[in-house]
């Protein structure tokens, strides 16, 4: 991988992968992959081609987070261009990814640092290796869990975990995350690709007018009280039956009382254990 291509975007199929290139340096953001992931992120939303995106690390590691020479030092005293790109920073880890259109998965292996845990926590879903490394490092270099970290940190986990973390700076492994809740569940690294692959057919395999409205319903409805709730899952309800092209609630309700010819099978599963497809294997 090219040097001076701080963003790649590999495409399988619907779904495309948005990884952070500078292996070198750990995928440290700086400017340059600031700028490319806000750019390749707004331009995989609008093509129709793509149905779920994919972020993840070039070299074995997520993101060793912002840049500490390029990113803060180098911008120290130019303020008026720290503000434009703090603003890029912002915009794609957490604005456009937490309203994304299309289900999006953070694929965590090897180091997952600082800055990094923004877009950890903006995507849908996350799926880490067991042994992948994370750390609110911040405290260390004397500065706070800046940007958005600290907010979208204490909104993930319980209070005593952010607390935890945040204020000793401790490096946790990838089981560690899924207990606490900053990743969905892990599986060892060799299947990590794999895994992610499967989470993302399946989630293909929804309507996207559905899916779009039900990752957007969880998010809002956090913020709102009871009747801004009830107030706005109707409209949101109503919205997808008129929206959806593939008619998914006429069409599901159909199969299963008239034709007879859908029953949803319900059987317990272990996250991250859907080898071949199979729930439970
Ligand atoms: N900012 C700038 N450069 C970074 C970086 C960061 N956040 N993280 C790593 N790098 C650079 C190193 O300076 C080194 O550059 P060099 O080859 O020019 O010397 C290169 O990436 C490799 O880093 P190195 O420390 O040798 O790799 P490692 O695999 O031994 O350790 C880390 C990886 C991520 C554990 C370690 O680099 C680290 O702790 N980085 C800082 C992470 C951090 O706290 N980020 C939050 C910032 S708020």
């Amino acid at each position: 991988m090219s040097k001076s291509e701080p963003v790649k975007v590999e495409r399988r199929g619907g779904v495309a992968t948005v990884i952070m290139n500078r292996p070198e340096k750990r995928n440290a953001m700086s400017p340059d992959l600031h700028r490319g992931m806000d750019q390749a992120l707004a331009a995989l939303e609008v093509d129709p081609e793509v149905k779920c995106v994919v972020i993840r690390g070039a070299g074995g590691n997520f993101s060793a987070g912002q840049d500490l020479k390029e990113f803060f030092r180098a911008l120290e005293d130019k303020p008026a261009e720290a503000k434009q790109i703090q603003e890029v920073a912002n915009r794609w880890r957490w604005h456009r990814l937490y309203n994304y259109d299309k289900p999006t998965i953070a694929m965590i292996e090897g180091y997952c640092v600082g800055g990094a845990f923004m877009q950890l926590l903006a995507t849908d879903f996350a799926v880490a290796a067991d042994n992948s490394v994370f750390s609110l490092s911040e405290v260390n270099w004397g500065i706070l869990p800046g940007a958005l970290v600290a907010k979208v940190v204490a909104d993930s986990v319980l209070p005593r975990h952010a607390l935890y973390y945040a204020c000793l700076g401790d490096a946790f492994d990838g089981k560690e995350a899924a207990r606490v809740g900053f990743v969905n569940y892990t599986v060892p690294a060799e299947q990590l690709e794999d895994e992610v692959a499967k989470l993302a057919d399946r989630l293909m395999a929804k309507s996207p007018v559905v899916l779009r409205a039900v990752k957007q319903a969880m998010r809002q409805v956090r913020t709102m009280d009871f009747d801004q709730a009830r107030d706005y899952l109707e409209a949101k309800d109503t919205a997808i039956r008129v929206d959806d092209p593939e008619q998914s609630y006429k069409v599901g309700l159909s199969q299963f009382i008239d034709k007879k010819s859908y029953k949803p099978v319900y059987q317990p599963f272990k996250l991250g254990t859907l080898a071949n497809g199979k729930p439970g294997a």
